[in-house]
């Protein structure tokens, strides 16, 4: 049963969705109307909100007194199509939201009159099969894509099992591509509860990620800069607080990518390092990333954790191979697995390594300082840089994400 002006949901956003649900507001004043245009959806994304609204006696603006405003507004008009139109045409600009018209007339005033109040298509009733549909999902794609795109280069570091070097690697890379590689760049320390970056760089962060967040609203790029710790090689350092140990629930994803985007609007590079976990946190940064570099050593269950997570990369999160890119660390060419044999365990190639280096690593950890300064022509440091050439050798086109891919399934291609 359909209530007048009352807004109801037609469709919930599953709890697995993690990006942020793009809202839809089919207004009328015909229900049938509305039963109809809401079918017409119904193949839309999973994460896509719709609302319907029943227009009767009193204001004609679909917008009305909406506390939160739509990202689409389907707008379908009838008989008092001027009415409808012109109430529109009366918003300040900054209060109308993109719009199609669906109308159930076809004159030429109409049409201008709805080009005036802003829209983006009109739709003559009756409507062609999966014509609306297609106009929807496109605009919703662009708005996604908007939201996403980070517009600078994104680096994970991740390992395959605890001890893998990924902060060791992340630290070092990050430092090569500020210094040596003179780029404006972030290193981001998502081990929200033992992050180590700081003692690898002997920093002492003051504020830190968890403030970063909670004031993600309002900060702008330059309020941003006092959250985040600087280096002397210019390389800056996002991580928690040191007298604080987070808890993965107390981060949004949405909150994250937020701050992602405001880092990204002054720096060309973010590198990420990640701790080892499947969450909503952890696979919205994956999916973003362009590329994912993988450690692990040469040992049996190294390989074992390393296939698990390299194949739920692959299958849950659509991460195409050429993104991924796995780094053996410590590697001993005399270990008898050999990287053929890590090859053909995690089905995938070329394999990066980065030799053993007791003596210099202790040496950079006991004075925190990075590898280029206490040994700049060792092989680890060669290896190191050869890394950050590898990242910075092209982004990756544009991917489709998560809901792209659900959208695809129902569509069945
Ligand atoms: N290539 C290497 N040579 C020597 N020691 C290393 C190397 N890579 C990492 N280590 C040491 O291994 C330990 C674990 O490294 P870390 O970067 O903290 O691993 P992860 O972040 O994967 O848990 C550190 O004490 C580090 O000094
Ligand atoms: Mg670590």
């Amino acid at each position: 049963m359909l209530k007048q002006n009352h807004l109801y949901e037609v469709k919930t956003p599953p709890s697995v969705s993690h990006e942020k649900a793009f809202s839809i507001l089919i207004a009328s004043r015909s229900a049938e109307a509305l039963t109809q245009l809401k079918s017409a959806l119904s193949l839309m994304p999973a994460g896509v909100k719709i609302n319907c609204r029943l227009i009767s006696n009193g204001h004609s603006d679909p917008l009305h007194g909406l506390e939160k405003l739509p990202d689409l507004l389907i707008f379908r008009v009838g008989d008092c199509w001027q009415a409808e139109l012109e109430s529109l045409c009366a918003r300040p600009p900054e209060t109308r939201v993109p719009m199609l018209v669906v109308s159930t007339e076809a004159q030429s005033s109409a049409m201008r009159l709805s080009m005036k109040a802003g829209a983006r298509d009109f739709f003559p009733e009756p409507l062609e099969d999966g014509e609306l549909l297609r106009v929807v999902d496109q605009l919703y794609r662009e708005n996604r894509d908007q939201l996403s795109s980070l517009n600078t280069h994104l680096t994970v570091v991740m390992n395959a099992k605890g001890g893998s070097g990924a902060s060791l690697i992340a630290t070092n890379l990050a430092h090569q591509l500020a210094s040596a590689g003179k780029r404006k760049v972030v290193l981001v320390d998502l081990d929200l509860q033992f992050g180590s970056l700081s003692h690898y760089l002997d920093l002492k962060p003051q504020r830190g990620i968890k403030q970063a967040l909670d004031n993600v609203e309002d900060l702008d790029g330059l309020a941003l800069e006092g959250y985040l710790t600087r280096h002397v090689s210019g390389l800056k350092i996002l991580s928690s607080e040191s007298d604080r140990l987070l808890l993965s629930d107390e981060v949004s994803s949405d909150q994250l990518m937020q701050l992602f985007r405001l880092l990204a609007k002054e720096h060309q590079h973010l590198v990420v390092d990640l701790p080892r976990q499947i969450d909503l946190v952890t696979s919205t940064v994956l999916e973003q990333a362009d590329q994912i570099v993988l450690t692990l050593q040469q040992g049996i269950t190294y390989l074992r954790d390393a296939a698990r997570l390299i194949e739920v990369m692959r299958r849950d999160l659509d991460i195409p191979d050429h993104r991924i890119l796995v780094v053996v660390n410590r590697y001993d060419k005399a270990s008898p697995i050999t990287l053929a044999e890590v090859s053909k365990a995690l089905k995938h190639q070329p394999i990066v390594t980065v030799p053993n280096d007791y003596k210099h690593v202790s040496e950079a950890l006991n004075n925190g300082m990075p590898l280029l300064d206490i040994a700049r022509r060792a092989p680890i440091s060669r290896a190191l840089h050869g890394l950050s050439e590898e990242v910075t050798g092209g982004r990756s086109p544009a991917r489709p994400g998560l809901l792209g891919k659900l959208f695809h399934l129902v569509k069945g291609d």
